[in-house]
């Protein structure tokens, strides 16, 4: 039986904790609770979606072999962390030759791909077409789906603002791959018409939501200034981000009718409940496994096993 679509989604997926090739991130590696998530998520079949891949390599503010840049992660109270890691990878060939690894170890790996629109429109789509052709190269029948990340508020091009180009980038990919099983990702800083849009062009799924722009947890005029303003602020997740994503995932089930995948703040089987009962098809988690996989774990063997 050939499976396709929503069906190969599970009800609960990891997204991006697992790294650009989707079975684990060092030093994270290193600690037992996590890698039990790991055998957690191969046992229970959990969709993992693999952190963003550019292009070409890309040096985002954290480098992982730079410790003055290890500030740009930072955990923050309420089981939440503040982020402008900014997209840093070693390219698509890379990591889609990772994800080949963890999906011949019985992983499954979804991609996430980063048009680079401040390369200009066209370029980026372009760099997302050759993208899709190497995924396709290495992947082969196992490349069936691809989330396009067009909702990181690390990186210099204003989300706001890349609603044009993300609704220019699918247009062109639906017309060369119509096959193709796309995902967007989303930000609570779109207009959720960018999302009707995207449904009108075919996309097959919208995942709600990236972290959250930093002023928009902690508004100026009551909270300090993000410590990681000179990086734009950053984006807030896990616990903190919890009420503004649920609010915007609520008006958008409203909006669409397309499969939706609802996160950001999940760090209880209750909060996933709570997502599916305002109408999410599944629900993604990422703070949750890298501050507490033991009770990522917990949520996997509850809601996927
Ligand atoms: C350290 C860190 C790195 C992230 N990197 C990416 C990324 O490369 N691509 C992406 O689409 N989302 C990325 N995200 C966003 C998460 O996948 C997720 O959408 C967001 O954190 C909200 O969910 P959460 O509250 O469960 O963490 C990252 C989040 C964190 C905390």
């Amino acid at each position: 039986m050939r499976i396709i679509g929503e069906r190969r989604i599970s009800r609960v997926l990891i997204s991006t904790a697992l790294g650009p090739g989707g079975s684990g991130i060092f030093p994270y590696t290193l600690l037992p609770t996590y890698r039990r998530l790991i055998l957690a998520v191969r046992e229970t079949g959990t969709t993992v979606i693999a952190k963003s891949a550019t292009r070409y390599r890309r040096q985002g503010n954290f480098r992982p072999v730079n410790p003055l840049t290890w500030r740009y992660i930072k955990r923050i109270s309420g089981q939440g962390m503040l982020n402008a890691y900014g997209l840093t990878n070693h390219g698509v060939e890379v990591c889609t030759k990772e994800i080949k690894q963890s999906c011949s170890s019985g992983l499954q790996v979804i991609p996430n791909y980063y048009p680079e629109f401040a390369k200009g429109t066209e370029m980026a789509i372009r760099e997302t077409l050759e993208s899709i052709k190497i995924y396709q190269d290495i992947l082969g029948p196992e490349f069936w789906a691809l989330e396009l990340n067009f909702s990181c508020p690390n990186a210099k091009e204003a989300i706001a603002e890349n609603v044009n180009q993300g609704i220019a980038c699918v247009r062109r990919v639906r017309r060369d791959y119509p096959e193709l099983y796309l995902i967007a990702k989303n930000s609570v800083v779109h207009p959720y018409e960018f999302a009707q849009e995207l449904e009108r062009l075919g996309v097959k799924a919208i995942h709600g939501v990236n972290t959250i722009p930093y002023a928009m947890v902690f508004p100026g005029d009551r909270f300090p200034p993000s410590p990681l303003a000179d990086a734009g602020g950053g984006g807030v997740s896990g616990g903190p981000a919890c009420l503004a994503a649920r609010k915007y995932n609520a008006e958008l089930r409203k909006k669409v009718n397309l499969f939706l995948i609802m996160g950001c703040g999940v760090s209880t089987p209750e909060d996933v409940q709570s997502y599916l009962d305002l109408g999410a098809d599944a629900v993604s988690l990422c703070t949750l496994a890298l501050r507490q996989p033991k009770e990522a774990a917990r949520v996997l063997l509850a809601l996927n096993g």
